[in-house]
């Protein structure tokens, strides 16, 4: 059976390029350009196969996609070891561009709003959704313009009624219909957007109260909040835990929340315990801001400061669980 369902109803094409520095009108000689996959459900599913290891496979992937950059995207998935389900759109793949400054260091990202979709595409999505057999279903990214608000509400239900635990990192108007409908198992949202849930800016405290307070109402059991290199704070009816993020040479911070929510999604799926969960995930955000570009997370960064951490806690864990199953 599949384990680990991972959705992506926007997906980008990431272009990924180095200049020396950013001006305007002049034409600027970019260097290093490379190309990838992008799009929250398929930046999950990169960090799980990445966890696997040699053994591969898993994670499904489902996607929306159409065009001709659908057919690149299409082709640079197939090559990867997932388990592909991709859904037709008319729509083309959008193209997102990411800058890299060498003489400051500083990353600048371009990303489309991408395609309008139709109903019918997105029922498309739901209805294999439901003949998906899965422990977890994770929906993460933007939902594409023309999808109701309601659609990670309704996939949601879908996974409530298959017994699978809900994954949703999102934000704006389809977070808060997902977080209306509730059940969601583990919600992971930046300060930022939980700030524009409430409609006002927010410190860590009155955010963790946020949390506590969704928590309390059923809408989501489990509640990381992430806090870029300040850390995260992970929410539940146990209570609240906050841990700093680990110091590493930070190169470029695509795909930290992807990265972070692979991870933990990954120790959960192998039986490990919220905390040791929590920090599994910590040590996959901080990994992946070591990487350039949209390069993610690399398992033996992720396992050195992982192993760092439970040592810093004082709660060592061999770790065998990792390449186990
Ligand atoms: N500069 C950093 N140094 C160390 N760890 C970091 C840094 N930035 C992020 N992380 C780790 O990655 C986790 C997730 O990052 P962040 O909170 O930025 O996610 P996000 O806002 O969802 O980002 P995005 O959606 O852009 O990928 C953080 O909780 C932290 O543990
Ligand atoms: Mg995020």
């Amino acid at each position: 059976m599949s384990d680990i369902v991972c959705i992506t109803l926007n997906p980008t094409l990431d272009l990924s390029n180095e200049v020396d520095r950013v001006v305007a009108t002049h034409k600027m000689r970019v260097r290093n350009q490379r190309q990838d996959v992008g799009g929250g459900g398929i930046n999950v599913a990169r960090v799980l196969v990445e966890l696997k290891g040699e053994a591969g496979g898993e994670a499904d992937v489902v996607v929306l996609s159409g065009g001709a950059t659908g057919q690149l995207l299409a082709a640079a998935l197939s090559a990867m070891p997932f388990k592909l389900h991709i859904l037709p759109m008319q729509g083309e793949v959008r193209i997102a561009v990411m800058v890299y400054e060498t003489e400051t260091g500083q990353e600048y990202r371009f990303v489309p709003e991408g395609p309008v979709v139709s109903a019918i595409e997105i029922d498309r999505v739901l209805l294999a959704l439901e003949s998906l057999p899965a422990r977890y279903m994770v929906a993460s990214g933007s939902l594409p313009r023309g999808a109701a608000p309601d659609t990670y509400a309704r996939i949601s239900r879908i996974a409530a009624r298959a017994g699978a635990r809900f994954v949703l990192d999102a934000s704006g108007e389809a977070l808060a219909a997902a977080l209306a409908e509730g059940g969601i198992y583990l919600f992971k949202p930046s300060l930022s957007e939980l700030e524009r849930l409430v409609g006002h800016s927010l410190d860590v405290q009155a955010a963790a109260d946020v949390a506590s307070d969704l928590v309390a109402r059923g809408k989501a059991q489990v509640i990381a909040l992430t806090l870029g290199a300040d850390g995260a704070m992970l929410i539940n009816a146990e209570g609240r835990t906050r841990l700093p993020a680990i110091l590493v040479p930070v190169r470029s911070a695509v795909g930290a929340g992807d990265s972070f929510v692979g991870a933990m999604v990954f120790a959960l799926s192998r039986g490990q315990a919220l905390q040791r969960a929590f920090r599994f995930g910590l040590a996959a955000g901080a990994a992946a801001v070591m990487t350039p570009g949209t390069d993610l997370c690399r398992r033996a960064d992720i396992l050195a400061l992982y192993r760092q951490a439970c040592l810093d806690t004082g709660d060592p864990d061999r770790l065998d669980w990792v390449s186990g199953g």
